[in-house]
């Protein structure tokens, strides 16, 4: 029998309610779903690697067929190492798909067996994302509802 590996790559620098939305569409439509956290990211990240690994841990714990795992270096690569078969990514906006759409097609020149899916998140998470969490969080506003709660409470041992 043919499963269906894939891979949803990111930052998850922090993992929000939109990202959550987007893995339980994934695992619903592959057989396994492995989320893999760049370590390698130029983007001065808030949180480290290894608690984006626990938060995300939590997220994705009632989801049997979902792994979380952190990756150095190309992604095609470490698609290749898992012997996965496709990339998910989600778009929420019109404004994602041309960066989206440029990864997608680079990976596919990289390797050409991978196909990349777009999922939508849900619509009222179309406005959510991780650097504005925290840009929200830092200047005393609500995230409420767009992460989970103990991504709140990380955000805040943070700020001490
Ligand atoms: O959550 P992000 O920051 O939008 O995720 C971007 C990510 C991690 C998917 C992308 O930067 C990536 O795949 N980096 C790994 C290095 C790589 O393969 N670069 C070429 C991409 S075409």
């Amino acid at each position: 029998m043919n499963t269906v590996k894939a891979i949803y790559p990111g930052s998850f620098d922090p993992v929000t309610n939109g990202h959550l939305d987007l893995i339980a569409r994934g695992s619903k439509i592959f057989d396994h779903l492995v989320v893999a956290i760049l370590r390698n990211s130029g983007k001065n990240p808030l949180f480290t690697v290894e608690e984006r690994v626990e938060m995300l841990s939590e997220g994705v714990a009632g989801l049997g067929n979902v792994s979380i795992a952190t990756f150095d270096g190309l992604l095609v690569d470490f698609a290749r190492e898992q012997q996965a078969q496709a990339v998910l990514r989600g778009i929420r906006a019109i404004s994602d798909y041309e960066y989206e759409l440029q990864m997608a097609l680079m990976n596919r020149r990289l390797a050409p067996e991978l196909e990349t899916i777009f999922l939508m998140p849900d619509g009222k998470y179309s406005f959510v994302s991780s650097r504005l969490v925290k840009e929200v969080f830092e200047l005393g506003g609500s995230v409420e509802g767009l992460v989970p709660k103990f991504v709140i409470e990380r955000l805040k041992q943070h700020q001490r």
